[in-house]
């Protein structure tokens, strides 16, 4: 007979009487141990930040598009269950939904980084007098590397144009006050201020209202990253003036690795035709796109930025995803969100006291998602991340050197996961 310990029976508990009951039993959770399954039962996943869970539902999705693909061939396009021409429409009003936008800002194409890159040049300018970029010292590397190649195609040297913004010496996150200080002072020079709403590496969520309002009172064009806050934190782009933003749905939107991106582009740029965009079939007006004519016909939508013409097999996840979203409602997901990151934090401050480790993510929940980082002293975090798996069934993740990030995801971990991932760590930290 095994004996439970109070505190495991507390989470428990929390589990049993929480308002929102978890959607874990639709989801494929790893199995405890190396992935191939060791009869120990489900792993504690707490690396949904990475990669959100597979839905259980997306095997029969997938197969009824190949259904469609096999019985129709070319015919698919109009006579498919979800006709293809017109499949990318099932996904603007969820997704605009989601990240509080109007539907036609909004448009799901590409991967994140193409939509960045394809986003920049529309509304990335620069002149000789403004032309920085203004990103985050621990920006995402991918992010870094675009708006460096982004500046040294328009001739601009990199390493000046490019301005990290870093948090004050002996802080982890960044301080809104310090950005908008930036801004009020440099901004002369700055043509585009390109931000992680949630910050993949500390977990901040950062006061996207103020800190668009700084950016454009200095001039300057203000664009949120948004793979760590989509599906994880409640947006309201289109109030906030964001002039534009771009997501991936492979994290807290479960839709599958290298899955397809999201973008937003505010409402007062729609009907602008001076903007440059680089345009393919998939840019033109749909009404006139099969006269096959020479010059694109633009449309006053998002959709203009599309260039080909969309996966359909890659776009089923995300319906999918965007479906189970609006089920749940982001409202009650982000309650619950709040309830298990705090007592996961709870737990950590409690476990991690004399030892080498503590959270540096914000501990004010309107400053964070669901993640929280923790960094660990004189360690390195890669063979302590592989032993919570190996020996305890522990996802999280390791950025080295010295950081382990773990984001209980409201629509499938459990407070009994957030039990296990601290009590594991404390064990591996002991060792
Ligand atoms: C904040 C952020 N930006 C950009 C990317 C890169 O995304 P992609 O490979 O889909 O272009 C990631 C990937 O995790 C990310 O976390």
């Amino acid at each position: 007979m095994t004996t439970m310990l109070p505190a495991e029976q507390q989470a428990l508990e929390l589990d049993a009487a929480d308002p929102l009951p978890t959607r874990r039993a639709e989801f494929c959770v790893p199995p405890f141990g190396s992935g191939r399954g060791s009869g120990r039962g489900e792993a504690a996943y707490l690396a949904g930040n990475s990669l959100g869970l597979q839905p259980r539902a997306l095997r029969a999705r997938l197969e009824s598009e190949l259904d469609d693909w096999a019985r129709l061939g070319v015919e698919g396009h109009t006579e498919a269950n979800r006709a293809w021409l017109p499949y990318h429409e099932l996904l603007r009003e969820p997704s605009a939904r989601l990240v509080g936008a109007r539907p036609e800002e909004v448009v799901v194409m590409n991967s994140l980084t193409i939509n960045l890159h394809l986003l920049m040049v529309s509304f990335y300018r620069p002149t000789a007098r403004r032309h920085a970029i203004v990103i985050e010292d621990a920006a995402f590397p991918s992010d870094s590397y675009a708006v460096r190649s982004q500046a040294a195609f328009h001739g601009f040297d990199p390493g000046e144009a490019i301005v990290r913004l870093a948090p004050r010496p002996g802080e982890a996150a960044l301080r809104t006050s310090d950005i908008a200080g930036y801004l009020r002072d440099n901004g002369e020079r700055v043509a585009l201020v390109l931000l992680g709403a949630v910050n993949y590496f500390t977990g901040e969520l950062l006061d996207i209202d103020a800190i668009t309002a700084a950016g454009q009172a200095a001039g300057a064009v203000v664009a949120w990253d948004l793979a760590h806050a989509a599906g994880n934190v409640p947006l309201r782009l289109h109030d906030s003036g964001a002039d534009w933003a771009a997501w991936c749905s492979y994290k807290y939107l479960n839709a599958g690795p290298g899955s397809l991106a999201g973008a937003f582009v505010h409402e007062r740029h729609l009907a602008d035709r001076t903007l440059p965009k680089f345009a393919g079939w998939w840019s033109t007006d749909p009404g006139t796109r099969f006269q096959m004519g020479p010059t694109v016909m633009p449309v006053d939508t998002a959709d203009s930025w599309q260039v080909s013409n969309p996966p359909i097999l890659a776009m089923a996840p995300v319906l999918l995803s965007l479906e189970m979203f609006n089920q749940s409602g982001m409202p009650a997901l982000r309650a619950k969100s709040v309830r298990l990151t705090g007592y996961l934090e709870s737990l950590l401050d409690a476990m991690l006291a004399g030892r080498p480790a503590g959270v540096i993510t914000p501990r004010d929940p309107e400053r964070r998602g669901a993640q929280l980082s923790v960094r660990v002293s004189g360690r390195d975090v890669g063979p302590l991340t592989e032993r919570l798996r190996h020996e305890f069934g522990v996802f999280t993740d390791a950025r080295r050197p010295d950081v382990i990030r773990l984001a209980p995801v409201p629509m499938y971990n459990t407070f009994h996961d957030c039990w296990r991932a601290a009590t594991a760590l404390a064990a591996v930290l002991d060792a």
